[in-house]
């Protein structure tokens, strides 16, 4: 078979799946996969077909790539695909929507407040506390996200957001540490929670230039939790994937409290596999290459 490693796209994190892209695209043919790189920002996707393709790696990050829109279209052409489905994507890729799903099944998530411009900005700083995170609903990388650490800064950090998406979420800090654990499976044949990884970064937060570019970013895996610990935040992780009807592959962020109780982030359901990403260290931890993950990967291409 031939396969298309689908990657760059036009999303903001481009560069970032060009990364990821490459990284996959040399694993693929190192272990002798006639693999091919494909932009979907260059080529329309009916060229999968002509070009002979029968299967897509996909590993395009954000809007378009991410959140089921190119998925569907796959679905319509008959061509086979990683990842999740329509749904799951379009779920993963809205961190309001995957919230509200966990909310109601009880699985815990930080405090958040949408924002608008008719916020009372102020009110939203009091409720949530300093310092808090002020996120686009739909985005990835870290991108448009402001950890606001001042009084009277919330109104800026929105702004800057506002960018990216018109849905805003202000989100209450967690302060026990960052944490991200891939997942691997479907419901079906059950899941498979890789070790979670510890981010301890030298700026602020895990921003973009800490996830891609930095040196000094620590990251700890195995994370240093009791294995009961690392156990109920598996058990958790494979909940809020399953929970979004998740299928492949993909890495599940979330915080943990001065008390060790876990707070779920997002599901990354493209996670990055550059030479900085996380989930190729999760990998790692198991006893598997970046290269057996890319094949463990592409095998569940349905
Ligand atoms: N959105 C980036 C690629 C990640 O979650 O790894
Ligand atoms: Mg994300």
């Amino acid at each position: 078979g031939k396969v298309a490693v689908v990657m760059g796209g036009t999303s903001a994190e481009r560069e970032v799946s060009l990364m990821s892209g490459a990284g996959v695209l040399g694993a693929l043919q190192s272990r002798g996969v006639n693999a091919h790189a494909f932009d979907p920002r260059d080529q329309p996707l009916s060229a999968l077909k002509t070009e002979g393709f029968d299967r897509v790696f996909l590993i395009l990050h954000g809007p378009f790539g991410e959140d089921g829109t190119l998925q569907g279209a796959l679905e319509t052409m008959g061509m086979p695909y990683t990842g999740c489905g329509v749904m799951a994507s379009a779920i993963g890729m809205d961190k309001l929507r995957s919230k509200l799903i966990w909310r109601a099944l009880g699985l815990p998530v930080p405090d958040f407040e949408l924002v608008d411009e008719h916020s009372d900005f102020a009110a939203i700083e009091q409720k949530l506390g300093l310092p808090l995170f002020v996120k686009p609903n739909i985005e990835g990388s870290s991108i448009g996200v402001t950890k606001v650490k001042v009084a009277g800064e919330l109104k800026a950090a929105f702004e800057e957001a506002r960018k990216y998406d018109r849905v805003v979420l202000a989100e209450r800090f967690i302060g026990g540490g960052e944490y991200s654990a891939p997942i691997l499976g479907d419901a079906v044949r059950g899941y498979t929670v890789l070790p979670a990884i510890k981010i301890e970064p030298a700026t602020e937060f895990y921003d973009y230039q800490a996830k891609y570019f930095r040196d000094d970013t620590v990251y700890r895996c195995p994370c240093g939790l009791p294995a009961e610990q690392e156990a109920a935040i598996a058990a958790l992780v494979e909940k809020a994937f399953w929970a979004i009807g998740g299928r492949s592959w993909a890495r599940v962020d979330f915080l943990m409290d001065e008390a060790g109780k876990p707070y779920l982030l997002e599901v990354n359901t493209a996670p990055g596999m550059t030479s900085h990403s996380l989930f190729p260290m999760g990998a790692r931890a198991a006893g598997m290459s970046y290269e057996d993950v890319v094949l463990m990967i592409l095998d569940t291409t349905l």
